[in-house]
């Protein structure tokens, strides 16, 4: 009887601590733009679960109202709204910290992530001219392709506005991460949980340079034909899911993870948590690209480093070397397409 009493004292006084844990933290408001898509209702509601939300605004030109009421029931910190439409896309972004944006269309088999480039760019261009207007100073996670090319598309956009912070600027390869240390752990036989894999470069085919030379735990039990074939499975590793859903859209769970899992650093970041290090797509002189993949060291203004690539093997260099011509044509595109339109 005493037991079952300290025990249930000991419970109450945990759940008084993670609730004042909860509250401590600071106001921090999210928008997700895309929130009824593939992607944006699984982010959507691992964001509501996230205790370092207060204010989570749902955006889409369709259907958030029923998205918003679904996730709001949920009893976690966050209060949900659902915005629908151009004309609710100012009030969806007031006040935002963090806004996440995977609104665009994905591609089916046969694609590149490249030939959603004449749809998907007109939509980045159309919601960062918003944000510009309506929180200047919130993070953008950038996940809509072809990332290459819309980060650079959303950097014009807000220089032209006077607005652009290269510290505030993200594109999403967190799934490239996710992916690499997924398959690094199944063929080096260790468990994932602990795996870490940098992964470089952009978010495209051979633009995609996972480390596996820095992968920890290290591995000795890998061939160089088992590394080649871990470095191809991770740059197709996007194709692999849209061939698996034959015609019925991308990777839309496990990039909800992902991107939830970059959402929380950058929030971390912001909130002043110290050494909270990601892999991004960002402006960088890492290379001689001005935006480059690397891991980013996140802090209370968005990048606080941009780490350089480390040693890396003779297979990463020849890698890195090949990936720089792809790399750099699709930046430029997003480049000359935001400042001709
Ligand atoms: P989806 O079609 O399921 O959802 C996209 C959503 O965007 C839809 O709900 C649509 O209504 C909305 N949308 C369209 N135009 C909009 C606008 N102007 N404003 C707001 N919302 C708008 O697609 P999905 O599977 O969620 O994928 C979305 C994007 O994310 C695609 O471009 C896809 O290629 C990309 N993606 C990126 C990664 C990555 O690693 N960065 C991974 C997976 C998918
Ligand atoms: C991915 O890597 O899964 C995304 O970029 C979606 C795609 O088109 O492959």
């Amino acid at each position: 009887m005493r037991m079952s009493l300290l025990r249930s004292a000991s419970q109450h006084l945990r759940r008084r601590r993670d609730y004042s844990s909860a509250s401590a933290s600071p106001e921090r408001k999210v928008a997700i733009l895309g929130a009824a898509g593939g992607i944006g209702q699984p982010l959507a509601l691992l964001m509501k679960l996230n205790p370092l939300v207060s204010s989570l605004s749902l955006y889409d030109i369709a259907a958030t109202p029923g998205v918003a009421a679904d996730v709001s029931h949920i009893n976690t910190r966050a209060l949900v709204k659902g915005f629908v439409g151009d004309d609710q896309l100012g009030e969806a972004l007031e006040g935002a910290d963090l806004v996440i944006i995977p609104a665009g269309v994905p591609r089916k088999p046969g694609m590149t992530r490249d030939d959603l480039f004449k749809i998907n760019a007109g939509i980045v261009k159309g919601l960062c001219t918003a944000i510009a207007r309506h929180c200047p100073n919130a993070l953008v996670n950038m996940i809509s392709n072809p990332v290459n090319s819309t980060v650079p598309i959303a950097a014009e956009v807000f220089k032209k506005a006077g607005t652009y912070d290269e510290k505030k600027l993200f594109g999403v390869t967190t799934l490239d991460v996710v992916r690499a240390k997924t398959f690094y752990a199944g063929k080096a036989n260790v468990p994932v949980t602990g795996v870490n894999v940098p992964v470089v470069g952009g978010h495209a085919g051979i633009t995609i340079l996972p480390l596996f030379s820095q992968a920890t735990p290290a591995s000795n039990a890998l061939s160089h034909e088992d590394l080649l074939a871990l470095t191809k499975r991770t740059q197709d590793g996007g194709t692999e899911v849209v061939e698996a859903k034959a015609g019925k859209g991308s990777a839309t769970l496990s990039m909800a993870y992902a991107g939830a899992v970059f959402g929380d650093a950058c929030l971390k970041g912001l909130n002043g948590v110290p050494d909270i290090v990601e892999c991004s797509f960002v402006q960088s002189t890492v290379t001689e690209l001005p935006f480059f993949a690397s891991k980013v060291r996140l802090g209370k203004s968005g990048v606080e480093e941009v780490m350089g690539l480390g040693e890396l093997s003779a297979l990463e260099k020849e890698g890195l070397e090949s990936l720089k011509g792809e790399l750099l044509s699709s930046i430029e595109k997003g480049v000359n397409f935001a400042q001709e339109s």
